[in-house]
């Protein structure tokens, strides 16, 4: 069976309107795909690209070369109407969730927007809604209430209510958990879990935080410099790794024993001094 998403080979390059000689490749040939109902967990330190990854999939930065297809749908080149279209199957989630809502609308206007825009009514709108506070935590009476009212981790949960809105096949979240405290981060990545488990959505699940990719993901796959070097399963990457880059990820995640830190910061700045050229090969798409 094919799967829900493929990416491959992927390039973008930015500054491309000063011609093709001042443009700045920042992904150098990407392959991944992911199946229905799967996690795939992206990691990879500031400035590797996941984040472009992640737009790239959702038409926000133009590709210049290579293919995404997206359910049996070539999607790399679609104009406004067809990526509307889109939409109904594939959401994101984004980090900020203090931009991510706007701040003059309801929870209600919120929600109702993605449902209205795909042809439903207004009382139709109103039980989906019901239906979606539920599924993500938050009491019925948060439908009439402001964004402002409600606290980090609440707001994630309205942007993750209105990407399940039309009930998605693929959810792009982009650091979802980043802005929030530990155990914030801890629930709301068990609620992913659990609306994964209950609806069968997939997720591309981008995050700095190894411990955090580990938790959620099926497989992961580990970005450097627009490159991927290394894919896995979740638990092979995370605990026997086999790229030194991935290594130092791993003990970059950070542990609460100061001095199981400690260790682990010295056994990172052996590993650091050596990374040798030959790591940065590409290893594996
Ligand atoms: N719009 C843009 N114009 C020019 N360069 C860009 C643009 N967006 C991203 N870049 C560059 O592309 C590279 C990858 O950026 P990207 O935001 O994808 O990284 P990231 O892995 O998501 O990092 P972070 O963990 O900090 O979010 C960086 O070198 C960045 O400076
Ligand atoms: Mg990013």
């Amino acid at each position: 069976m094919n799967p829900l998403l493929a990416i491959e080979d992927l390039r973008v390059s930015f500054g491309s309107g000063l011609g093709r000689r001042h443009a700045k490749e920042v992904l150098h040939g990407i392959s991944m795909s992911i199946e229905a109902g799967e996690t795939l967990g992206l990691v990879g330190e500031s400035g590797s690209g996941k984040t472009t990854i992640g737009r790239a999939v959702l038409g926000l930065t133009a590709a210049s070369g290579g293919r995404i297809v997206f359910d049996g749908q070539q999607i790399s080149h679609l104009n406004m109407a067809q990526r509307r279209k889109l939409a109904k199957n594939l959401q994101a989630v984004f980090q900020d969730p203090y931009t991510s809502l706007n701040p003059a609308l309801t929870i209600s206007d919120v929600l109702s927007e993605p449902l209205i825009a795909q042809g439903s009514g207004s009382s139709e709108a109103r039980t989906v809604i019901a239906d979606l506070l539920d599924k993500v935590g938050l009491p019925s009476d948060s439908a009439r209430r402001l964004p402002r009212e409600f606290s980090g981790g609440q707001r994630q949960r309205i942007a993750i209510a209105r990407a399940l809105a039309l009930d998605p096949k693929l959810i792009v979240c982009d650091e979802p958990v980043s802005s929030l405290d530990l155990s914030t981060q801890g629930k709301v990545l068990d609620l992913l879990i659990e609306i994964q488990e209950r609806t069968g959505v997939a997720y591309l699940f981008i995050s700095h935080d190894l411990a955090v990719v580990r938790h959620i993901s099926h497989r992961v796959a580990v970005l450097r410099g627009g490159h991927i070097v290394e894919t896995g399963s979740a638990r092979q990457v995370t605990s026997e790794p086999e790229h030194a880059y991935t290594k130092q990820l791993l003990l970059a995640s950070p542990v609460a024993d100061p001095i199981a830190q400690k260790e682990r910061r010295e056994r990172r700045s052996r590993l650091t001094a050596l990374d040798s050229p030959s790591d940065r090969l590409v290893k594996d798409a």
